[in-house]
């Protein structure tokens, strides 16, 4: 059995996040999913240890799955998760040039690879920042979220009102 790290914002964990950690559990067995505490993205939406609450809640029930916040570099949060890879998940070409400059920057700086696995086609278009945006105008996601982030967001914003996700 691998372990990998799976690092991100997660604010919040979406349907794409979890797919790719299903994909990750089958491929290497074993999964810690790192929350980045401290992040410096001005638009979060829940705290850290929320984020890694809704997380936990989002992935129940399977197996050889671990949350962890790291507050530092994803290589040292894969060190202390013992995780042999880094994985990520791939929408479209532009989290390709992202994530290939940060896969090399992070081989060459501490000889962690990543491995970079496609999401689902019919997931490609979710990101957790139309998520935070949306749900916060009482637009609807919860197709998009596990059961718990959509409770978590009715919480902080109330039900959704819009039967459309149009924000502009
Ligand atoms: O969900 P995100 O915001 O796209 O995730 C990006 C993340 C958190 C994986 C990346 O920014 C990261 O690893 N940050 C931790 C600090 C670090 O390792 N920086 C060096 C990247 S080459």
């Amino acid at each position: 059995m691998t372990t990998v790290l799976i690092p991100g914002s997660f604010d919040p964990i979406h349907l794409g996040h979890i797919d790719v950690v299903d994909q990750a559990l089958e491929l290497f067995g074993r999964v810690v999913v790192g929350v980045l505490v401290n992040h410096e993205k001005p638009s979060g939406l829940f705290t850290a240890d929320e984020r890694v609450e809704l997380a936990e809640a989002s992935l129940a029930g399977r197996s050889d799955v671990a949350v962890r916040a790291y507050g530092g570099l994803a290589v040292q949060a894969a060190a202390d998760a013992g995780a042999e890879f880094i994985v990520k998940g791939l929408r479209n070409p532009m989290d390709f040039d992202i994530e290939q400059q940060m896969a090399l920057m992070n081989h060459s700086t501490a000889g962690v690879r990543t491995v970079f696995l496609p999401c689902r086609p019919d997931l490609g278009f979710v990101s957790s920042r139309f998520i935070r945006e949306i749900a916060s105008r009482h637009g609807v996601v919860d197709h998009l979220v596990a059961a718990p982030v959509a409770a978590a967001l009715t919480a902080r914003f109330g039900p959704p009102s819009h039967p459309s996700g149009t924000t502009t």
